[in-house]
């Protein structure tokens, strides 16, 4: 089975409002004559910009069928009272249809746990939209080679609980914490490694050919001197990109790595 390639970028908490759209800009003309319709050779690039951005990266990437928009995060309520909240639904109505849920930042800063994951993941896919749900350990799980067990446990408490039928709408992204933003990326045997392992947890839930179709993108250190290697292990379907998305030049090399 055929998986679409995907090449996300998370810009985090960077980037002002001129910023954003300049990077948001100098992505989709470096990468059009390339993204103009959906070959199949070039991935799917999803940008998730800052939430204040989307609005306006939507509307300049929206002729672009290979160009999509994520926000970084999505509240765990449809509605309502919840000062400071953005809704899944207010994300898609701003012209976004991934959200990323899971990240580790969120779950280490923020306090995002399992059972606030799953709440978030039902609005994400109650709303329409795809989500990005990430999963990964810290370093000291994989020193005690524990690294499988939390992320099946990931998977099974934020992720599991959504039905076969309402698959098509997500995307795994495995994330070692130990690699985002420190330079360390895992090898391409490590990320094939788990990569195969997330794809069996699928089997196990879903079936084989659920499974099969469901992309799983690594995360953490990516950038073009490594991401080809990575990219070419054959349960890897893409990536999550953080540091090398800010910048116009590196974030391409990257896609062009695929
Ligand atoms: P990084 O971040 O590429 O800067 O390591 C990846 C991520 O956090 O999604």
């Amino acid at each position: 089975m055929k998986r679409n390639k995907i090449i996300a970028g998370n810009w985090k908490m960077n980037k002002l409002y001129e910023e954003g759209l300049q990077l948001a800009e100098d992505i989709v003309q470096g990468l059009s004559g390339e993204v103009i319709t959906r070959s199949g050779h070039i991935p799917l690039v999803i940008l998730a910009p800052p939430v204040y951005l989307l609005r306006d990266v939507a509307l300049l990437t929206q002729w672009y069928k290979d160009i999509d928009v994520a926000a970084q995060n999505a509240a765990a309520w449809p509605a309502g009272a919840f000062t400071g909240e953005v809704s899944a639904a207010m994300i898609g109505s701003a012209g976004a249809s991934y959200v990323i849920i899971g990240h580790s930042e969120r779950r280490a800063w923020f306090g995002e746990d399992d059972a606030i994951l799953k709440e978030k993941v039902i609005q994400v896919i109650s709303a329409g939209l795809h989500v990005i749900f990430c999963v990964g350990e810290v370093l000291q799980e994989r020193m005690d080679c524990r690294h499988f067990d939390v992320v099946r446990k990931q998977l099974q408490d934020g992720l599991f609980h959504l039905e076969k039928n309402q698959t098509g709408h997500v995307i795994v992204a495995y994330e070692p914490v130990w690699a985002i933003g420190t330079g360390h990326n895992a090898t391409p045997d490590q990320a094939q490694e788990m990569h195969r392992f997330i794809r069996d947890c699928l089997t196990e839930k879903y079936n084989e050919e659920i499974a099969s179709t469901i992309p799983i993108l690594y995360g953490g250190s990516c950038k073009p001197d490594n991401a080809a290697g990575i990219f070419a292990m054959p349960d890897v379907d893409g990536g999550l990109i953080g540091g090398a998305s800010l910048n116009a030049a590196d974030f391409i090399a990257v896609v062009k790595s695929i």
